[in-house]
């Protein structure tokens, strides 16, 4: 069933594809990742383009201040997944954000203290010296001159503003940038230059990533941290090292799915999901339909339990494999009733969760995109500096906006972050730690040969967008658009809400609360971008209905 307001967002459907496809959640930052594949570039230096650009003309979402996962699939069938998330600084300790023994959270929020380091310019670096065919300084330079030369802002980047220019005021640098190159009330259609973030790019298209983190950025940083109550160092940046680590695998009716492992939840719970739903006949409860809202949240209810105990880096806390197990699956879904809701009082007990961990390696905010290429190289990647424009700290002269990822620990256990997501110890604040995420890049396999690459946008909704999507394309075969325009719905097991999309219609919302799911109503949730390749050869691919991104190809 479509949302009422699913009249955005272009896609595409063609079998002429010569060289790749992307989609985005910008049409400027499509172009890009087009124009890096028009120039002899891969699915992986298309991505690159379209994460920097992103970072000019979708810098409240993403960008080289933030942090991102990358899902890779190479064409002679390797999958890589590159952990680009921010660490927290060596001084972080787990009472960060406690003033007189409450979690303060415009701490974790905004300034000083919210950011860690950033990993998106690492990762986006080694993505690009191993897999790409590109000079990323070729990549900076495009995305640098749109900074320089200005663009449009889009309504959502508009309202954004609108939304968070209270916050923004108390930074200067931001104030600066952001609010005041434009008319006082910011609309679509207005014209913003980022010329500072443009010199920034230069330098680093000059002298390396090293300039970054290691050289007078890094230093910089340090210093305006130190003059305003922060924490990070530059010894902070020099140690920041993206990190590879083996990707979440998992089956769902004959599909194998990919995804992104600790310390993102995502991977992890879209596959527990799935694992769970496959134990239910969806296809015959119909996309939509009451029972099909009820047996999803149910198990999303069940998951999110897990994350909130479970779930952290992987460097620092057990995250159990058998939560990904079909056993556990099986025995989960026996709590699963179809006549109510039922109360999900605490996480379950995986299969050996002392034994079997996840190995150590040696409202709308961040974004994703999807490219891929026709010789087989796959990219989903999710980027994110947090919040809308992240912390809000600019640092004088360099355009770059560092992000609030401090916010998605687990401030105190049992207090909710911004997304009202609780965590406990796995995820407490500790030197040098990442974050947990639900950032969720997911590549869909069958037989060997990728189909599908999505993720989404929004907080904790990202692991519900992206099971939808994945639930969407194999149990009802819906095609890239029609699969990101279905009503969506989400819970996060606390607090016990089911927020759905208005668009599922009244007489299925008056029977899931008949059932006992506390409904509240929104007009729209998340941002969600696909690709596809069909059996025949064709391709697809889509931005999500609900916004102004595009889909297309060459
Ligand atoms: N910033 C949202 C997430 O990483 O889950």
């Amino acid at each position: 069933m479509a949302a009422a307001t699913n009249t955005g967002g272009t896609s595409f459907s063609s079998s002429a594809v010569r060289r790749g496809v992307v989609a985005t959640v910008q049409p400027l930052a499509t172009q890009a990742g087009l124009e890096a594949l028009d120039i002899g570039g891969n699915a992986i230096d298309a991505a690159i383009a379209c994460a920097l650009t992103l970072g000019v003309v979708d810098g409240h979402n993403s960008g080289i201040g933030g942090g991102c996962f990358m899902t890779l699939r190479l064409r002679d069938g390797r999958v890589v997944t590159l952990d680009g998330r921010e660490t927290a600084p060596a001084a972080a300790k787990r009472d960060l954000f406690l003033r007189d023994g409450k979690v303060d959270a415009r701490l974790s929020q905004d300034g000083a203290l919210a950011v860690g380091v950033p990993g998106e310019l690492a990762t986006l670096e080694q993505a690009s010296r191993r897999f790409g065919r590109l000079p990323m300084a070729r990549l900076l330079e495009s995305a640098a001159r749109i900074a320089d030369q200005g663009f449009a802002i889009d309504h959502s980047y508009a309202s954004r503003l609108r939304e968070t220019e209270r916050e923004l005021k108390q930074f200067p640098e931001a104030t600066a940038l952001f609010l005041n190159g434009l008319p006082e009330i910011p609309a679509a259609g207005n014209r913003l230059r980022l010329p500072a973030l443009a010199w920034s790019y230069r330098q680093i298209a000059a002298q390396g990533v090293g300039w970054f983190y290691r050289g007078p950025y890094a230093q910089q940083t340090a210093s305006w941290m130190q003059a305003h109550g922060g924490i990070l160092t530059a010894a902070d940046f020099a140690a920041y090292q993206p990190v590879e680590r083996q990707p979440v695998r998992g089956t769902y009716r004959g599909y194998e799915i990919i995804s992104f492992p600790p310390p993102s939840s995502g991977g992890v719970h879209v596959i527990e999901i799935l694992n769970l739903l496959e134990r239910f006949d969806l296809k015959s409860m119909g996309d939509g339909s009451a029972n099909f809202v009820h047996v999803v949240t149910e198990a999303m209810k069940l998951a999110f339990a897990d994350r909130a105990k479970w779930l952290g880096d992987p460097e620092f806390t057990r995250v159990p494999l058998g939560l990904v197990s079909k056993e556990y699956a099986a025995r989960l879904a026996r709590q699963i009733r179809m006549d109510r809701a039922t109360e999900v009082t605490a996480a379950g007990v995986p299969p050996q969760a002392e034994t079997d961990y996840f190995e150590r390696e040696r409202r709308r905010h961040t974004t994703h995109f999807s490219t891929a290429d026709v010789e087989g190289n796959w990219v989903a990647c999710t980027a994110s500096i947090n919040t809308s424009f992240g912390s809000k700290v600019v640092i004088p002269g360099t355009g770059i906006v560092l992000n609030n990822h401090m916010d998605d620990f687990s401030a105190q256990p049992g207090v909710p972050n911004f997304f009202g997501l609780v965590g406990a110890e796995a995820n407490a604040i500790e030197a040098r730690k990442r974050p947990l995420s639900s950032m969720s890049p997911t590549l869909v396999l069958l037989n060997g040969r990728p189909v599908l690459s999505v993720g989404a946008a929004g907080g904790p909704t990202i692991i519900s967008q992206t099971l939808l999507a994945v639930l969407r394309t194999i149990d009802f075969q819906l095609p890239p658009r029609e699969a990101l325009a279905g009503a969506r719905f989400h819970h996060q097991w606390k607090p016990d809400q089911l927020r759905v999309e208005q668009s599922l219609g009244e007489p299925v919302l008056a029977e899931l609360r008949r059932r006992g799911h506390k409904v509240v109503v929104e007009s729209s949730l998340g941002a969600a971008q696909a690709v596809m390749l069909r059996l025949d050869g064709s391709w697809a691919g889509s931005a999500d209905p609900r916004g102004e991104g595009t889909a297309s190809f060459r």
